[in-house]
């Protein structure tokens, strides 16, 4: 009898949430205020990172920035106190689990308050082909792209599930959702970061964190420079070009402001991977070959390197 009247309340639920979401997409919730909150951002001196912190700013929070290039990171502090915004800048390399707890000690002492909204968004991509890449280059993606969360979120999600207030945002890839051919580094790093986004907003709210939110972004590819090169069949390309960085992070932004769990950018990339889903593997092996997104990495690894040829790479 409580099963019978658990599975009905459970289906009601169930269409309430498609119902809700669904007037979601054209009436936009309120967003919340984030004046206030201590935003730590992970990539903080490329291009999404840069970006997110002058949005973060725009909304009033302060942030503090982290990244493993110090130049980079101190001329985006220089951009957020341009707009009157306060930044935090470390140089971290959040690979470095040591380094990682050390500088989360070093943020408390300095600013004397917790961290309550972070933004995992360093990421790395090797850009070879794999039988031609330096094992170390393809470590070092799954040490950026999924490693660090670990590392980042042990250091900070103690004191939000304390407040129970804070926010987690992870910023994945589609390619995280569906794959491709010759990033396999890349994929396998983003399906894990994904992996660990979804098992710990789980985790929250199975335990009754509902102050702790979670925010996991997909974007397609952005016009950042990390796939320059990356090409897919002409006139598809039209349906779907590379994003603006800027737009990528208003539509992110706007996704995390509304406690969004998930946000795939833009959202014709749904699309994919609802076929991934439902489609037999031939079916999507075929749409692939008709989009170009097959080799779409082809000249994305040709441009890397030329590139390469004339910097000699260092791998750390
Ligand atoms: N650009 C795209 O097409 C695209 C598409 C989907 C998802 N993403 C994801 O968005 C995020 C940001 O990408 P982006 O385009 O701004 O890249 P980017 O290369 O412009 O910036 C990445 C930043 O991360 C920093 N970084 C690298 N390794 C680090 C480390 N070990 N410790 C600390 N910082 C480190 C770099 O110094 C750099 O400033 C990444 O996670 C990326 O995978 C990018
Ligand atoms: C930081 O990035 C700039 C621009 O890409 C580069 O010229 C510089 O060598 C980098 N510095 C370090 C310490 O990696």
């Amino acid at each position: 009898m409580i099963f019978l009247m658990d599975l009905q309340m459970m289906l009601l639920d169930v269409i309430y949430f498609i119902l809700r979401n669904s007037v979601r997409v054209v009436m936009r919730p309120r967003t919340k205020p984030i004046d206030g909150e201590l935003v730590l951002i992970t990539g903080s001196g490329g291009g999404l990172g840069r970006l997110f912190a002058q949005e973060f700013t725009k909304h009033g929070a302060e942030v503090v920035l982290w990244d493993i290039n110090g130049t980079l990171n101190e001329q985006t502090a220089k951009l957020v106190r341009e707009m009157g915004g306060k930044a935090h800048t470390y140089t971290v390399d959040v690979t470095n689990r040591e380094d990682v707890y050390r500088n989360a000690e070093l943020v408390r002492k300095d600013l004397g308050r917790d961290v309550t909204m972070l933004v995992n968004n360093a990421g790395v991509v090797a850009g070879e082909r794999m039988l031609d890449c330096p094992d170390e280059l393809i470590e070092r993606t799954m040490k950026v792209n999924c490693h660090a969360l670990f590392w980042t979120v042990k250091a900070f999600l103690p004191q939000m599930k304390a407040q129970n207030h804070g926010h987690i945002i992870t910023i994945a890839s589609i390619l995280g959702l569906f794959s491709t051919a010759c990033v396999e580094d890349y994929c396998a790093s983003k399906f894990a970061a994904v992996g660990f986004h979804e098992s710990l907003a789980h985790e929250l709210l199975t335990e009754e964190f509902e102050g702790v939110k979670t925010t996991l972004v997909c974007p397609y590819i952005v016009d950042t420079g990390m796939f320059e090169g990356c090409k897919i069949r002409e006139e598809v390309e039209l349906l779907l070009p590379p994003l603006e960085p800027q737009y990528c992070v208003e539509q992110a932004m706007n996704a995390i402001l509304i406690d969004q769990p998930l946000v795939c950018i833009p959202r014709l990339t749904y699309l994919p991977f609802l076929c991934r889903a439902l489609l037999p593997w031939e079916s999507n092996v075929v749409t692939y070959r008709f989009m170009g997104s097959d080799r779409c990495m082809y000249p994305f690894i040709d441009a890397r390197k030329k590139q390469m040829s004339n910097t000699p790479v260092t791998v750390a």
